[in-house]
């Protein structure tokens, strides 16, 4: 039972990006390799070139990357670091569970919710990698950036880490493994997003 709710809530998370990772995979550089020329994007299929309209698959950036951090990376992370003093299968049901706001309290709450918010940090890192997104100052995001990929590998396996622990059922190893996501989160905002008025505050955000 507990794997096929499981494998509804991934198929829930997997389904909203996975066109948006085919079309990644198939446009962005690939990671840890030599970076291309400006125009990575000239490495998208030929169909998907030189036409009008874009095809109806093509991956669509909504949101700047501050907006991706706070709608999907902050509350999911949340969720693993409660688990660091709270047990998850403590955390009371909503009174609806079916319209939790917090998914520790829904019905794919406890252990699942870890299990849950690691599959969706890990699916983030994709996002991080779509061609086209700003940061909030209107600089692309560094996807190019060695560093930056690395700092997203990270973040993916964080996530994965997460997953695994979520599985666990281990009070432990969700306890080290927020120490793994809050690491991989900060590995990337100490080059990135921390930049004292001296380093040119927000305005250098994104960039080195
Ligand atoms: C690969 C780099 C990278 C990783 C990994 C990363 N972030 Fe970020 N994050 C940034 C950058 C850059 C910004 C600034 C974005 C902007 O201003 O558009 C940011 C901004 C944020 C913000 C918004 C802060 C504000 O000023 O409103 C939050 C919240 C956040 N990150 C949470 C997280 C969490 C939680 C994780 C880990 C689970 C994480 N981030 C992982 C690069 C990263």
């Amino acid at each position: 039972m507990r794997i096929r709710t499981a494998t509804f809530a991934l198929l829930v998370c997997i389904g909203v990006v996975l066109l948006c990772v085919e079309i990644a995979v198939a446009q962005a550089p690939a990671r840890g390799t030599a970076q291309p020329p400006a125009g990575g994007a000239a490495q998208a299929p030929a169909a998907a070139r030189g036409r009008g309209a874009a095809p109806a698959a093509q991956a669509q950036v909504h949101g700047d990357l501050q907006q991706v951090m706070r709608g999907i990376l902050f509350p999911n992370s949340n969720v693993v670091f409660s688990a660091q003093s709270v047990d998850p299968t403590t955390v009371k049901k909503a009174p609806d569970p079916t319209a939790a706001t917090d998914p520790l309290a829904s019905i794919y709450g406890g252990w699942e919710a870890i299990e849950n918010s690691g599959i969706a940090m890990a699916e983030a890192a994709n996002l991080l990698m779509i061609p086209g997104r700003v940061c909030s100052n209107g600089k692309p995001v560094p996807m190019r950036n060695a560093d930056w990929q690395m700092f997203v590998k990270g973040l993916r396996d964080a996530g994965m880490a997460t997953y695994k622990a979520g599985q666990s059922k281990n009070m432990d190893a969700v306890v080290e493994v927020s120490d793994t996501v809050s690491t991989a989160c900060m590995n990337c905002h100490d080059v990135y997003r921390e930049k004292t008025p001296a380093q040119g505050g927000a305005a250098a955000r994104c960039t080195k």
